[in-house]
């Protein structure tokens, strides 16, 4: 029995995963199995070059009972763009959406009653399947979509966080990696997640690699900061286009407010009312405090900003957390079209 009020964001055991194999250029039946193993030779490339990517979306149920996947269709659109820059296949929009929804009928049991803070997410994972050493696209690869009842990243939802930004650390090269949603991002950034969690704090968060000048985004989720009645967010070719923070300056446009899409410098971190991650796991989540630190292992604290006393959320924060909430749980029209019913569920 999932105790829905306390369920927080992790790997959850549920009934099912959904695959495709892919090999020589054709893809195999798609399959529902209850075996989480792949039996996987030692040489298979993943292991060894990282030829892995995934997803991330949430299934609610809403307030009529219908059950809706939030966006798939673009997160369909950035995995084929991370297959590509990996030399993976590309599953299509329909085989990505037959596997989402294949993989929530058959895990219903997980799947959080509405009236909850909590959702089943999606995770569908791609990554190379071939046993080989020279550095070539794989000819094998396997697309798997699991699930697991979710719950708010951070414990809470709506409750702030603390972040620091590793001058020692980047999270992507110039003209790297960064805008895709390849394994291998994250795996680089566990060493400093480590340290920062060590002394404290819940966030890392990265500047632009070349220069340092420019904030790039969080390493879970993209930044946004709001300065008056205008939504700030950066425009830079490193950071992972956010689904969240897509839909969120459509609402912050729908709500009246200014959106702005540009670099934001460090030091513009001093001008914000409020600012913090937004991204699937962690919706819309406000910092309470950001510290830099010339390096992260040590004590010294170089620049810090606070916005919000520990916890409290700010005004801005709260109507976007609650309009895309509701539009997600199917409490205000969805005038964007953005819920995907399962029909037949
Ligand atoms: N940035 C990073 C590094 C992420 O891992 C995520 C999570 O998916 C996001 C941003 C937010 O993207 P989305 O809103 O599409 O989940
Ligand atoms: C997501 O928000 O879907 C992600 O993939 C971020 C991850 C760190 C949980």
């Amino acid at each position: 029995m999932i105790d829905w009020k306390t369920l927080g964001f992790d790997a959850y055991r549920t009934r099912t995963l959904v695959v495709a194999r892919w090999k020589n250029g054709v893809w195999s039946e798609i399959t529902e199995t209850e075996d989480f193993s792949f039996l996987l030779d030692p040489f298979t490339c993943v292991f060894h070059y990282a030829f892995s990517c995934f997803e991330g979306l949430k299934v609610f149920t809403q307030k009529d009972g219908k059950v809706v996947i939030f966006r798939p269709l673009e997160n369909a659109a950035r995995l084929r763009r991370t297959a590509r820059y990996l030399g993976l296949p590309e599953p299509g929009d329909s085989m990505f959406v037959e596997m989402c929804e294949r993989c929530v009928k058959s895990n219903r049991e997980f799947l959080a009653p509405y009236g909850h803070d909590a959702s089943l997410y999606l995770r569908p994972l791609l990554f190379g399947a071939q046993p080989k050493m020279q550095l070539t696209p794989p000819n094998e690869a396997i697309f798997a979509v699991m699930c697991a009842p979710a719950g708010p990243y951070y414990g809470a939802n709506l409750k702030s966080f603390s972040g620091v930004i590793p001058l020692n650390y980047d999270r992507a090269a110039p003209k790297g990696s960064g805008s895709y949603k390849v394994g291998a991002n994250y795996a680089s950034t566990f060493r400093p997640y480590q340290i920062a969690h060590n002394q404290g704090y819940s966030e890392l968060l990265y500047l632009n690699s070349r220069t340092h000048e420019f904030i790039d985004e969080f390493g879970s989720s993209n930044f946004f900061g709001i300065k008056g009645n205008t939504y700030v967010t950066p425009l830079s070719d490193s950071v992972l286009p956010s689904i969240t923070n897509k839909s969120l300056q459509t609402i912050a446009g729908d709500l009246g407010m200014k959106v702005e899409k540009r670099p934001i410098p460090l030091e513009e971190l001093a001008e914000f009312d409020e600012a913090g991650g937004c991204g699937t796991a962690v919706v819309i989540t406000p910092m309470s405090h950001i510290d830099v630190k010339e390096v992260l292992e040590e004590d010294a604290v170089l620049k810090s900003w606070r916005y919000r006393p520990d916890g409290e959320v700010g005004p801005a924060c709260t109507r976007l957390y609650r309009t895309i909430t509701a539009i997600q749980k199917g409490e205000i029209e969805d005038i964007h079209g953005w819920c995907h019913e399962i029909s037949n569920f």
